[in-house]
């Protein structure tokens, strides 16, 4: 059976820490003659009906550093769902190209998309997870205090969004300590709090307070609170999230040596403060840096 990523349940517990590690060793190897091109005379299709910037560019550098073709496709272009089904689109794509790369808005799209494509479709991005994007995360964490992540404790402040709900699977999957602190009506779904819990593993807190939340954690993170399709929400929302954004105060609370994540693009002054994304505990750069790594474990992987 064809292996998708839609979300990181689809890597499971080992499946997770292999990537990781894969990722670290590519990291290691980039540039090298000898570095691996198992994408070689292969293309893959990047399908983007959002906006995207470290996506879009990780994808592309990466199939090229593994030997293959990358093709973006705008949705504006293929208008999937609206010029043909999505099951055909797959029927079609998947006699073309060796993987299909696809950010859209409704999970269900992209769960339609993986029923009827015959090659592996990785998410970048959809309204209910973002796995790429933690993956990279928790390479970054890795990085900053060892590989071990059990003993890990993350703070999300925020909306209960796409990223957040890829937090909490990961916090299953990899065994950590997750504290949620999103207003009351910002909440992540319920499923995919109950999908982690039956894992049985890591821990999920959850506190409206975000100060609580960032006391003695390792690592403080966060997210626009308005996500791609949701702008027109922007004012009411910023109402609603007044006091969820991150400020020096919260990194003080943090544990000693605790560091700061972004997936970006970020509003300075709304969830985080520039004292903070742009201070010495922030590691955004590294952050969006690993997308380009773990992407290419991927591949490596599921193609
Ligand atoms: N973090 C992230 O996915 O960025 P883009 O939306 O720019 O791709
Ligand atoms: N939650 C954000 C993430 C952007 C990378 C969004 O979906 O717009």
């Amino acid at each position: 059976m064809t292996q998708h990523l839609l979300t990181l349940m689809d890597l499971g517990a080992h499946g997770l820490i292999d990537v990781l590690d894969r990722a670290d060793e590519l990291k290691r190897i980039r540039g090298r003659s000898d570095h691996p091109r198992p994408l070689a005379n292969k293309s893959v299709a990047i399908i983007l009906e959002k906006a995207s910037a470290r996506t879009r560019i990780s994808f592309e550098v990466g199939i090229q550093e593994l030997g293959g073709q990358a093709i973006v496709i705008s949705g504006n272009e293929l208008q999937l769902g609206k010029r043909e089904p999505l099951q055909d689109a797959a029927r079609v794509l998947s006699r073309y190209v060796h993987a299909v790369v696809y950010r859209t808005f409704g999970h269900d799209r992209i769960e339609k998309l993986a029923a009827f494509s015959s090659v592996p479709v990785i998410n970048a991005l959809t309204d209910k997870f973002h796995p790429c994007q933690v993956l990279a995360d928790l390479m970054t964490i890795r990085e900053h205090r060892g590989k071990d992540l059990t003993d890990l404790v993350v703070a999300w402040i925020g909306d209960g969004n796409n990223m957040a709900h890829s937090w909490i699977l990961a916090s299953a999957l990899a065994g950590f300590e997750l504290r949620l602190a999103c207003p009351p009506n910002y909440q992540p779904s319920g499923d995919v709090v109950e999908t982690a819990r039956s894992l049985g593993a890591g821990q999920l807190v959850f506190t409206s307070d975000p100060l609580n939340a960032a006391h003695e954690a390792h690592v403080v993170t966060t997210d626009v609170w308005a996500s791609m399709g949701r702008e027109d929400e922007s004012a009411i929302r910023r109402q609603a999230f007044a006091g969820f954004g991150v400020t020096a105060e919260h990194m003080r609370r943090a544990a000693e040596g605790a560091i700061f994540l972004h997936c970006l693009p970020a509003h300075r002054g709304e969830e985080v403060d520039a004292e903070v994304i742009d201070g010495p505990s922030s590691r955004v750069w590294d952050e969006a840096e690993n997308r380009l790594h773990v992407q290419k474990a991927l591949f490596d992987r599921f193609v």
